[in-house]
């Protein structure tokens, strides 16, 4: 009965308390023996543990008796990083409330922010909960006023809690039951359900996790995804729980559940589309659906080029985990044979590349992360470049526009200032600022090639940590830009290129070299660093030789401290790729962030 469900998701900035409240939710309701229980049940990927933040968002259903009546609770876990806000996006669109939680020793920061509005969006019941009241610094009724103030929600009804001990939380699921609405879905009209997320399994294959908003889905039942217009039969469904799923015959409306449909890759069920019935499909389509969009790009390469084919294999392997990922083949004059691959953002990036060298033991050389750049040819053509190398020459570029993101940025009073001189060394543009308290909640137009540099390390180092930052993207603009190549010895080396602002390419160029200098190891020759502009060479600077042999100075005698240092070069070596006779170490092709 659907006047017995609640479906609710839990927002709140990263570290807030989110995957501890859902573990003691999750415990509170007795659906797993306190034995089992293990700290962040939800986070079930390795990395997530080992990272503490969550990447694929999950769910679970619960079971909950209050004042006699049995209620089926539905937690909708959301990912917590900007790289996978469309994520968060649908898991809000397929609850009917949300709970707002606020660290009570922090405040409102960008990223509830950003939540809420996305909360609103889809008109959620906000229930403000403030978390972390076991804290000595805890300040809860500070915390509440920011809330009202920067959300605008009225706070009279509130709960506190903590996360940690269980303090308040029964209470909580209490208000859950009392607050958030039931859904309210037409049993009798034809299957309509969100697909939320989708993933890999490596038993059942493709699996879609299903918000029903009309009718409902029943083993053998022939669905029809109604954006990608793949139709499958229903082989099993099953109720999320991160410990044990329990196998059903139906989803009924109202319910979230796990459709089986024997798929061999994710490609038919993207999450955002609908699912409905094959013969009596539904007359309209969930809207908002939007194919994953890749915003940031890295050319990606084996560091033994024998294994290309083996980093294929790895990427098509974890594409049907993560249809975000794209990748094509891309071939550098410097670093061979690999691939150019896209991801949803520099997070997403980064566990990626952890995934690939782990899970299937490669050792990769990434390249500096990049945005596309639209460009209009003077031929009037318009091409998209996932790589800076890609710029046609200058003579035949009319206009390069780049991405730009609205960025949200919630600072302390006196670090205002260092913030908005960021923000303007990075080329921003201000919309609006308000106090709110002691702080300054900040919106700003923001190339988002800024963001992939280095921007968040900037603002944290900066603001000691204090300033909080959430972005989404808001389409192309024109830019003022220009490719910076890097020479190692003599050859450009396609890899390192860089399109940067013009009026800062020289310093840019200036910088690049000396943390390039540092970073090159000393050859048995001397070695030209140099920065250009088309054919002017802007700076340069020259790597010393070393002038011997290093094992030269074990002296034959000490043939295991000899063995050492020559296992230690190797290892040293792994991580160098080889470019003319230059051997040039990973962190080179990341030198570009830091500068
Ligand atoms: P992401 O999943 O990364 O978005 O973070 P999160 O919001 O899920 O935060 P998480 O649950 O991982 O908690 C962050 C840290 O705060 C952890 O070290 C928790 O142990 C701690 N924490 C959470 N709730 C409480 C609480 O009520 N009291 C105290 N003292 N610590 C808490």
């Amino acid at each position: 009965m659907q006047a017995n469900i609640r479906n609710f998701s839990i927002i709140a900035h990263i570290d807030h308390g989110k995957s501890t409240l859902a573990d003691r939710i999750i415990q509170e309701c007795g659906s797993v023996a306190d034995r089992d229980m293990s700290a962040q049940m939800m986070d079930t990927m390795d990395i997530e543990k080992e990272r503490g933040i969550t990447i694929k968002a999950q769910s679970v259903r619960l079971d909950y008796v209050k004042d006699g009546q049995h209620y089926v609770l539905n937690l909708i876990d959301t990912p917590g990083h900007v790289d996978f806000s469309y994520e968060v996006s649908r898991s809000l669109a397929s609850s009917e409330g949300a709970l707002l939680i606020v660290d009570s020793t922090q405040g409102v920061e960008a990223q509830t922010i950003a939540n809420v509005y996305i909360a609103m969006d889809n008109d959620l019941e906000l229930l403000p909960v403030v978390n972390k009241i076991d804290l000595p610094s805890a300040d809860p009724d500070r915390v509440l006023e920011e809330v009202e103030e920067a959300i605008g929600l009225d706070c009279t009804y509130h709960n506190l809690i903590s996360a940690k001990t269980g303090l308040g939380v029964r209470e909580l699921i209490d208000s859950i039951v009392d607050r958030v609405p039931c859904p309210k879905g037409d049993e009798e009209a034809p299957t309509k359900a969100l697909i939320y997320d989708s993933w890999f399994d490596n038993y059942l294959g493709a699996l879609a996790l299903v918000r029903v908003y009309d009718g409902s889905i029943k083993k053998g039942q022939m669905l029809r995804m109604m954006n990608t217009k793949v139709e499958h039969s229903v082989l099993n469904l099953m109720y999320p729980h991160p410990l044990k799923r329990q196998n059903t015959n139906e989803i009924k409306t109202g319910e979230i559940g796990i459709v089986v449909l024997g798929l061999k890759t994710l490609d038919g069920i993207a999450v955002g589309d609908t699912m409905t019935d094959a013969k009596n499909p539904t007359a309209e389509i969930i809207d908002g659906f939007e194919p994953a969009k890749p915003f940031v790009f890295a050319g990606i390469y084996p560091i033994e080029t024998d294994k290309f084919e083996d980093l294929r294999e790895a990427l098509t392997k974890l594409q049907l985990n993560d249809s975000s990922i794209s990748f094509e083949p891309e071939s550098s004059a410097a670093l061979g044979s690999g691939f150019r691959a896209g991801f949803l953002g520099m997070l997403h990036m980064e566990v990626i590349k952890e995934r690939l060298e782990r899970e299937f033991n490669l050792d990769l050389i990434a390249t500096a992360p990049t945005v596309i750049y639209e460009i209009e040819k003077t031929n009037g053509e318009m091409i998209v470049i996932r790589n800076p190398s890609e710029l046609p020459e200058p003579s035949q570029v009319k206009t390069i526009f780049e991405p730009y993101v609205k960025a949200t940025i919630l600072v302390p009073d006196e670090f205002l200032g260092n913030v908005i001189k960021l923000l303007n060394d990075k080329r921003g543009i201000q919309n609006k600022m308000d106090y709110i308290g002691a702080r300054v909640l900040l919106d700003y137009d923001l190339p988002m090639n800024e963001i992939v540099m280095d921007f968040y390390d900037k603002l944290k180092s900066t603001t000691k940590g204090y300033a909080s930052f959430d972005y989404e993207p808001i389409g192309f603009r024109p830019g003022v830009l220009q490719k910076l190549d890097i020479k190692v010895a003599g050859e450009v080396v396609d890899a390192l290129s860089i399109i940067v602002p013009e009026n800062k390419a020289l310093s840019k160029g200036r910088e690049f070299i000396k943390a390039l200098k540092e970073l090159i190891p000393r050859q048995l020759f001397e070695v030209a660093i140099q920065a250009s502009i088309g054919s002017n060479i802007i700076a340069r600077e020259t790597v010393k030789s070393t002038g011997k042999n290093v094992t030269a100075k074990c002296y034959g005698g000490d043939i295991t401290r000899k063995r050492k240092l020559l296992e230690k070069q190797k290892a040293g070596k792994k991580r160098m790729k080889a470019i003319g006779k230059v051997n040039v170490p990973q962190e080179a092709f990341m030198a570009v962030l830091k500068i």
